[in-house]
């Protein structure tokens, strides 16, 4: 990554997207800020650009570091606890792993956070169960029942007075009632830390909403709706038409002009089979058994016979409004739903850009068909429901790291079917097989085509999406969105590198997107062509962020894109961080970004913790990253999001001890050695000591690490980044 780039990233470089550009000076430094850091940043496991040492203090600093247990802040900045895990919120509990945050004003001192509970970590649900909810749950008799089973079982399979069937569904209905969504009520003293007051806004819709009471159901708008009340079907009905149980898997989101909140279902496929069949119907929630061996607890839709098909959705929930139901809107396509970013514009169609991170996932935009007359308008909920999904095509630049262009393409019957061929990925040297809609649409589900000549035949016997999707009307549409993905890669939708959040530049209009690592897996692979790391590689494990520009009308489809920064080692061509998955904009146009490198691949051992990072918009300083908080241990920070005077930034700690649980001292460590490079491209032996599991956010040893929001502030008062 060279400065240059970031500041294209910025927007403030000799960028070429129409509108992008900020008050420049003819070096693309921008006028304004002092010369003074943005913040004292924080220490990075690794030499970055911004750290402020030569080559000798790079390698005095970085010979020996240790790792903390702790949200480590730049000095003159304190994290309060705003709310973890196991508090009582509503009828039910502030759930597990939150994820997305947004904050809503009622007033200058009084606001509504909505709070994603995303997936259950296994190891440390367990060791904090008795701490932050209270009571027993059967955890080892279940295990140990599992275990002659292959640490599964399909719950329908056993009789309704087995032993074994009441401990899959205690155990599966707690972990559901720690997933979904919550809103909690803030409030502050002038100049004070938010705090909790719990009000009567205070909402929770978990993973089991209207399993016991039917008028806790979630709503579908849009053509999916009429896939779940049809009658005759190939697959599994689950009786409640289209009305739906819960919602779970709650990764990031986005809020609209008008005041609603959406939250993305990504990982549907880790609780309810994802398989659907040519008329949009679930294959049975026998696909997905229930499964529990201690590290993993998973297939928790099993239990309540609920169907994937009315999973991996955008939810529109109002906070203001906790009496009223959240919706799925089906408009937005069923993938793995990472994030959403919303374009209202007066005179224009409501634009709605959002990922599906999977290896291979792609980037989808929805227009509706309305236009809108004032962006702060409820009503405009309504736009949800006519509309047309597209998904993104991307040509490869001209030249390396330069622009490219692209085209959205409208997922509908008439769409043809074009899919990429396994020869465009063998061109790189990979081999790659493609999934397609299976070709006996009597089985449900994706087919890998292997060669270019199967993949033709293909495309003979079925030239459009009308072939692979029978039906008339609202259902066909709908089974195309309930399938969107597999719809999208037969139309030559561009394999995506896990495209995570998506955010609107205020600047400029852009989207900017965190493509979290290019690579490959069962999922698919990420498009060569598109996604290179800084020297070609066609395998770049550390991510990028994607700036893209619509062109012209909405109607005419077409785009602009670059990548824009570069994650991975700074001697490798990276930016020193990997893996960039939240993204938002503060007022004064800094990105700030986290990360989520998986803390179970050692080759990202050497990026240490999760972290955050901010990159200035201007001042002597634009074109720089630098790290604004780590996390604890084996964390990821999420959701990052500021109040109305951007005095304090929310951030949720997602996951702390998610590989070892609870620490039970702090001797418990291990030792790394990291091979790093000084800014001179002198290489050095750096050792490492990392604590194995967290005890967040109680710092005691032995306790159990607990999820849990921050709210970090200036001890001094006043705007974050600011004076
Ligand atoms: Fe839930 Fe893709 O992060
Ligand atoms: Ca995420
Ligand atoms: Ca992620
Ligand atoms: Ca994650």
């Amino acid at each position: 990554m060279n400065r240059r780039d970031l500041l294209t990233l910025l927007g403030i470089g000799a960028c070429s997207f129409a509108g992008a550009a900020l008050p420049r000076t003819a070096e693309g430094s921008t006028e304004g800020n002092a010369a003074a850091l943005p913040f004292p940043s924080v220490p990075t496991p690794l030499p970055v650009p911004s750290d402020g040492l030569d080559a000798d203090g790079q390698r005095r600093t970085y010979a020996r570091i240790e790792l903390e247990d702790r949200l480590v802040l730049p000095d003159g900045y304190r994290a309060d606890l705003v709310a973890v895990w196991g508090d009582p919120l509503a009828d039910g509990r502030f759930g597990f792993n939150n994820d997305h945050l947004s904050l809503l004003a009622l007033g200058a001192d009084r606001a509504l956070l909505t709070v994603n509970f995303e997936y259950i970590s296994a190891r440390s649900w367990r060791e904090g169960y008795a701490e932050a909810v209270g009571g027993e749950l059967p955890f080892e008799a279940l295990i140990e029942a599992l275990a002659a089973r292959d640490g599964r079982v399909d719950a329908g399979t056993l009789p309704a007075d087995d032993p074994l069937l009441e401990s899959v569904r205690r155990v599966a209905e707690a972990a559901m009632a720690d997933l979904g969504l919550g809103v909690i009520e803030l409030e502050r003293q002038p100049g004070g830390p938010w705090r909790r007051r719990p009000g009567r806004f205070d909402r929770r819709i978990t993973g089991l909403s209207g399993w016991r009471d039917p008028a806790q159901r979630l709503r579908s708008s849009g053509p999916a709706a009429a896939v779940f009340r049809r009658r005759e079907r190939l697959g599994y009905d689950d009786g409640l038409g289209d009305a739906i149980i819960g919602s779970f898997a709650n990764c990031a989101g986005g809020e609209t002009p008008w005041g609603t909140v959406l939250s993305a279902e990504e990982n549907l496929q880790n609780q309810v089979a994802e398989a659907v069949h040519a008329d949009g119907s679930s294959v049975s929630p026998a696909a997905r058994p229930f499964a529990y061996d201690g590290q993993r607890l998973d297939g928790l839709g099993n239990p309540f016979g609920l169907a994937g098909n009315k999973y991996g959705w955008m939810v529109e929930i109002d906070p203001r409004r906790p009496e009223q139901a959240a919706v799925k809107h089906s408009w937005l396509g069923r993938f793995r739903h990472e994030a959403v970013a919303v374009k209202a514009v007066a005179g224009q169609p409501l634009i709605v850009y959002s990922g599906c991170d999977r290896h291979g996932g792609h980037l989808y935009r929805f227009v509706s068909d309305a236009t809108i007359r004032d962006p702060a308008d409820p009503a405009n909920s309504d736009l949800f429901t006519a509309g047309r999904l597209e998904v993104a095509h991307f040509d490869p630049p001209a030249s390396a790291g330069g622009e490219g262009r692209g085209r959205w393409l409208p997922l509908e019957p008439s769409s043809p079917v074009a899919p990429l061929s396994p020869s465009h990925f063998a061109r790189y040297g990979l081999e790659q097989a493609i999934l397609l809609p299976h070709s006996d649409r009597l089985k449900p589900g994706a087919e890998a085509f292997s060669s270019d000549a199967a993949v033709a035949a293909y495309r003979r016997q079925y030239p459009t999406l009308a072939d692979l999707y029978p039906g008339e009307g609202e259902e066909r549409m709908g089974a195309i969105l309930i399938d969107a993905h597999l719809a999208g890669c037969a139309i030559g939708a561009t394999p995506g590198a896990r495209p995570e959040d998506t955010v609107i530049d205020p600047a400029s209009g852009d989207l900017l997107i965190a493509f979290t690592a290019g690579g490959g897996s069962d999922d698919g692979r990420a498009d060569p062509a598109i996604f290179q790391g800084p020297q070609g590689q066609s395998t770049w494990p550390y991510g990028w962020i994607m700036r893209l520009a619509d062109e012209g009308s909405a109607k005419a489809g077409a785009f602009r894109w670059r990548l824009v920064a570069t994650g991975g080692a700074p001697w490798q061509g990276g930016m020193g961080f990997a893996n960039p998955d939240n993204l938002c904009i503060d007022r004064l146009g800094h990105i700030w970004m986290v990360t989520d490198r998986s803390t179970t691949t050692a080759d990202l051992d050497l990026f240490g913790n999760n972290s955050c990072w901010v990159l200035p918009s201007r001042g002597p300083h634009a074109g720089e990253a630098y790290c604004f908080a780590t996390g604890p241990m084996e964390c990821e920070l999420t959701g990052p999001c500021f109040d109305a005077g951007e005095s304090t930034l929310f951030l949720a700690v997602q996951h702390p001890g998610e590989g070892h649980g609870t620490s039970p001292s702090p001797e418990a460590r291990e030792a790394q050695a990291h091979r790093l490079v000084d800014r001179s491209g002198r290489p050095f032996e750096q050792l490492r000591w990392v604590p194995l599991g967290s005890n967040w956010p109680s710092g005691v040893p032995g306790r159990p690490p607990r999820p849990g929001v921050v709210a970090i502030r200036r001890l001094a008062g006043g705007p974050l980044l600011e004076g």
